[in-house]
């Protein structure tokens, strides 16, 4: 595809925050889908590494990092140089994307980030306790920022592919499910029309179920962490407590599982991290597989929205939801390495450049389990190869990112008024249909795989035969 099309006018300065994978692949979807006047565009970053490949795209480099001290008065001007609405894309790592986003609203500038970061400190402070470290602690700050100011310009928080995209193929993949089992609901409009229908389906639980098996040219050296996209941010959330949306039909919890007192309630968190505890789960390439469960905003979020109250307010019926993350080989490899050395993480990072890349594809879906159908994945397949042909300066895991990104951009610029918003509340239809071009094949795939099959082996194992689907025979003990 070389026609691509334009879809709407950013009136103000663009503003990016952090160019490095998502932001470098971020850039050339802005100049491709909007009109805007880049003499006003400008790219945020204390690392001097990006800076000729902004200045090769007409774009004005600041070579500056944000702080607590200084975010308000490095962004003012460049959020209201010049007529029109700003927009505000923070795709950094060790910035509070709560203070920048409230600051944007305060600018009456639109906002757009992929996690809620919090300035630095936040992940290492073993003075603050695992509880407080969790991602759960870091969307309640969110929330609450939106009851303290409702309404307003549009800020969507969590807008990459995960957290983000994978909220539109939940509801996608709910539609199909609903159809293949012949339910003859209306399409939900609402949260809690949809929660009906994932509780009405028999969902049980929905991994966030993603196989990287893109493969470097060259073999990972010993003492470099390397993935697919940021280091930093992998090791980061790999060190947060492992977390997931906890469901209503389980039945046992983990020993060291602990829970929060204020907030949603949607999500527990296990005394481990989550870069070192294993699921089992499935994609349509690696069918069975070990996933990492990683903390993630989604599975507290997707939790969260699929949930069905009763008139008191008590959770009746919820869906368990986690991230069961193979990353690519060399992570794998990285993770294995740094744990080994009791978390110490490696002093040289590395992400993979496409062209670094030998062959592979981001499976990046939802794995939505424990229905009459036992279970049903959808989501992207996409290729580097493809990826090389259809964006440059980022391999498939980045497109997939910063694809999402321009989806949600495109539904704030057409819903301005709509305040903080999470991925899930915002039209999944518009967004997929912005983001489906840069998703390779987009795929549903049933299987019959549960986590009990073929266990136990050898051994004797603590399995709850009753319910394959139960989070005690997902966890890998
Ligand atoms: N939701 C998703 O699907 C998803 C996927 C990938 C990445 N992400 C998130 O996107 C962000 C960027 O990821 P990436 O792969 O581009 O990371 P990266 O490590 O490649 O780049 C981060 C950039 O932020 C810059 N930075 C560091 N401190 C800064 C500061 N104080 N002010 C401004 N910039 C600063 C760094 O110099 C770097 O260029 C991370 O927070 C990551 O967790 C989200």
């Amino acid at each position: 595809m070389t026609d691509w099309p334009v879809h709407g006018a950013i009136t103000g300065p663009i503003v990016m925050i952090g160019f490095g994978s998502i932001g470098k692949g971020t850039l050339p979807l802005i100049e491709r889908h909007f009109s805007f006047d880049k003499s006003r565009m400008a790219i945020v970053d204390p690392s001097e590494s990006g800076r000729a490949l902004a200045e090769k795209h007409g774009v004005k480099f600041v070579k500056a990092g944000l702080t607590r001290e200084n975010y308000r008065e490095l962004l003012k001007p460049l959020l209201t140089n010049g007529p029109g609405q700003a927009f505000c894309v923070n795709v950094s790592v060790d910035t509070s994307s709560l203070a920048i986003m409230e600051y944007c609203r305060e600018l009456g500038a639109l906002y757009i980030d992929t996690v809620v970061e919090p300035w630095p400190g936040f992940y290492f402070d073993k003075s603050m306790g695992p509880e407080s470290r969790t991602n759960y602690a870091l969307r309640e700050t969110v929330l609450a920022a939106r009851r303290k100011n409702p309404g307003g310009s549009t800020a969507v928080s969590c807008c990459g592919a995960n957290p983000g995209m994978v909220s539109w193929f939940v509801k996608q993949a709910l539609l199909n499910l609903a159809k293949d089992m012949g339910d003859k609901g209306a399409e939900p409009a609402s949260r809690e029309a949809w929660a009906a229908l994932a509780q009405r389906l028999g969902v049980k639980g929905v991994h966030i179920a993603e196989r990287d098996t893109q493969r470097a040219k060259h073999p990972k050296p010993q003492g470099v962490f390397v993935n697919t996209w940021s280091v930093e941010g992998f090791v980061s959330e790999g060190m947060q407590p492992a977390e997931l949306g906890w469901g209503s039909h389980e039945k046992w919890k983990p020993a060291n599982a602990g829970s929060h007192k204020e907030g949603c309630g949607a999500a527990i968190f296990l005394l481990q991290p989550g870069a070192n505890t294993r699921v089992r789960s499935w994609t349509p390439t690696a069918q069975a597989q070990y996933g990492f469960l990683v903390t993630h905003n989604e599975s507290i979020s997707i939790a969260d929205f699929l949930t069905v109250r009763d008139g008191a307010g008590a959770a009746v019926y919820r869906p368990t939801c986690h991230y069961a993350y193979h990353p690519a080989n060399d992570a794998v490899l990285s993770l294995h390495e740094m744990f080994g050395q009791a978390g110490r993480v490696q002093e040289t990072h590395h992400i993979l450049g496409e062209d670094e890349i030998e062959d592979g594809i981001d499976e990046l879906g939802v794995l939505l389990y424990g229905h009459a159908k036992n279970a049903y994945w959808y989501g992207s397949q996409l290729s580097v190869e493809e990826t090389r042909r259809i964006a440059p300066y980022q391999n498939a895991t980045g497109l997939q990112v910063t694809s999402a990104v321009l989806a949600g951009m495109v539904w704030a610029l057409e819903n301005p008024k709509a305040g903080i918003v999470e991925a899930d509340e915002i039209d999944f239809r518009r967004c997929l249909e912005v983001q489906t071009p840069y998703l390779g094949p987009v795929v549903g795939v049933y299987t019959d795989w549960n986590p009990l099959v073929d266990r136990p082996g050898f051994f004797p194992e603590d399995i709850d035969a009753s319910d394959p689907w139960q989070f005690r025979n997902i966890l890998v003990r």
